[in-house]
């Protein structure tokens, strides 16, 4: 069995570009689980979302949903694609047969519509991957509203200043 090296930060042979990307790269983030590194924020009355990251560039965002049992959220369609990892819990969607646990992968692709719930007692976490914008019905098929990336930094910067929290600047990288 391998232990730890020596010296586990491996030494690269010299980059090209390091000069460049000293200056111009993002060096990513890392979001601890306080409540202060990024809050649940509400999102209609039996869910919660926990905000990751928000991509303006590419119009994407990363955030933990949580369902707790018995909730749903409201049918919608993708103009892209989305995926996403169960943490906890359980979960599906009303319009396919499968049911999403911890570990198992869903892909969503674009132009699909459909409907979440959870019947689990525990409801669900998963870890989504959202690109592009969703648009959301009501239970007539009428369109209610459209989740793109901006809606979803309103969503988090609203909570935070109500509530007088912190904008932590790393969810923006
Ligand atoms: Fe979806």
């Amino acid at each position: 069995m391998r232990g730890l090296p020596m010296s586990p930060i491996v030494q690269l042979p010299p980059e090209p570009n390091a000069a460049i990307i000293d200056r111009f790269a993002l060096h990513g983030a890392h979001i601890g689980t306080s409540e202060d590194q990024s809050p649940w924020v509400p999102f209609g009355d039996s869910a919660a979302i926990r905000h990751l990251s928000f991509d303006v560039r590419t119009g994407s965002v990363c955030n933990v949903l949580w369902v707790k049992g018995g909730g749903c959220i409201g049918t919608h369609r993708h103009r892209a694609a989305v995926s996403a990892v169960t943490l906890q819990g359980s979960w599906g969607y009303y319009e396919y047969d499968w049911t999403a646990r911890p570990g198992s992968f869903v892909y969503e692709t674009p132009g699909t519509a459909h409907t979440l719930y959870s019947d689990d007692p525990q409801g669900m976490q998963a870890l989504f991957w959202i690109h592009g914008p969703i648009e959301f019905f009501d239970e007539h098929g009428n369109h209610t509203e459209t989740t793109d990336v901006f809606w979803f930094i309103n969503h988090y910067v609203s909570h935070c200043e109500k509530h007088g929290l912190a904008i932590n600047q790393a969810l923006f990288l």
